[in-house]
């Protein structure tokens, strides 16, 4: 049974993004700071995390609103151990489509990167905010080093799950040094480096506007050492702009959710590793998806749930920031809980 559904704005319900842990073995600053999730942060108990069955039925009730494209994230998703198994129960499900991970590949050996492929992962998104080793060793706050990072990437390479997207997320002041040489290194190569502007969600980062340096800006950097044109979306409410280099060396992208928002086009929905279903990245509250599995709930059931949560769906923050309009004091879910 397949009954696509749309929200009051008219936005369908395409993809879902699976959040399955809120751990990382990384500090990143902006999105976990060691102040907040130190030794005595507590992290979400075993027990309250779906089960990989849980996930995988919830999966297949989304598929049947009209989601096509899954997304895994975390925290760090290769911290869910045979995560493998996972992806092998959602390649079954009808409707999907695209099956991607968003990691940062510090524990993604040649082994790892062959068993997700096999089981069926089709993509692959590295978050990495610096290509100069201090930077990154102070970014990721654990001293990790970046040579490891580009490790992983050649692993999932040689494991067919190429092209990589690389997501950097810009910080004025803090890596913006790093845009052209994060563009030189993977210039020439088939993987796409993704510049995004720093977001203000979560309440731990103590965002500013004054950090953001806008897309604009990345755009004219690049286009002046290595000229580069702009690309049509490969698809509808495609998030980031693309761009190729005019000498054939490949691909980047844009990511502007702060100073060119897509809330109009915005067809995600995030499902926290505890169960709760949020309409939006700054959504304040969620939808408990977990308690009404435990009790039982038949898959008609949570497909009428699921239905009724979507068509009300009103959600634009972006939108509504950009214009001045938000409510300011809002408390949000955290990055490193929800993913990307
Ligand atoms: P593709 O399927 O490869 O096109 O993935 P994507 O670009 O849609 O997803 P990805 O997770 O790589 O998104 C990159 C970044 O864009 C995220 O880390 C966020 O910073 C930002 N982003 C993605 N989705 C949203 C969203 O719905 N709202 C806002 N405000 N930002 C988003
Ligand atoms: N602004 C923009 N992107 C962010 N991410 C985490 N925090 C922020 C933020 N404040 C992105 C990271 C990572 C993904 C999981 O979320 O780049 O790729
Ligand atoms: Fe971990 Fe990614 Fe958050 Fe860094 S940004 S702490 S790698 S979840
Ligand atoms: Fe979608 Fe909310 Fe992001 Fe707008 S701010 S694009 S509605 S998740």
């Amino acid at each position: 049974m397949t009954q696509d559904v749309t929200d009051r704005r008219d936005r369908p319900l395409r993809d879902l993004r699976i959040s399955l842990t809120d751990r990382c073995n990384f500090r990143c600053s902006y999105c976990m700071p060691k102040a907040l999730f130190g030794a005595d942060h507590a992290f979400l108990p075993r027990h309250q995390l779906l089960s990989f069955e849980e996930i995988a039925r919830l999966a297949g009730v989304f598929a049947s609103l009209g989601v096509r494209k899954l997304r895994l994230t975390g925290g760090e998703p290769l911290l869910r151990r045979d995560l493998e198994t996972l992806i092998g129960l959602l390649r079954d499900i009808d409707g999907i489509d695209d099956i991607s991970l968003t990691t940062n590949a510090s524990l993604l050996t040649r082994d790892k990167a062959r068993a997700l492929r096999a089981a069926g992962l089709d993509r692959l998104t590295v978050s990495l905010d610096g290509i100069d080793d201090a930077t990154f060793r102070a970014m990721n706050d654990v001293g990790f080093p970046v040579a490891k990072v580009l490790a992983g990437i050649d692993h999932a390479e040689a494991a067919g799950l190429g092209p990589i997207k690389i997501n950097m997320v810009v910080q004025k002041g803090v890596n913006d040094g790093d845009i052209l040489p994060m563009a030189g290194h993977f210039r020439g190569t088939a993987h796409i480096v993704r510049f995004i502007e720093y977001m203000d969600v979560g309440n731990s980062n103590g965002w500013r506007l004054d950090q953001v340096i806008p897309s604009r800006d990345v755009v004219d950097r690049i286009n002046a050492r290595w000229p580069i044109e702009p690309l049509a979306p490969n698809y509808r409410g495609e998030v980031a702009e693309r761009y190729r280099y005019r000498d054939g060396a490949g691909e980047v992208g844009l990511i502007s959710s702060v100073t060119q928002p897509f809330c109009r086009t915005c067809q995600r929905a995030r499902l926290s590793a505890e169960g709760q279903l949020f309409t939006c990245l700054f959504a304040s509250h969620g939808h408990d998806l977990r308690e009404r599995l435990r009790r039982g709930d038949s898959d008609a059931a949570l497909h009428e749930a699921l239905t009724t949560v979507w068509s009300q769906r009103d959600d634009r923050y972006s939108e509504l920031r950009t214009a001045g309009e938000q409510p300011i004091d809002s408390r949000r879910i955290e990055m490193s809980y929800i993913g990307g």
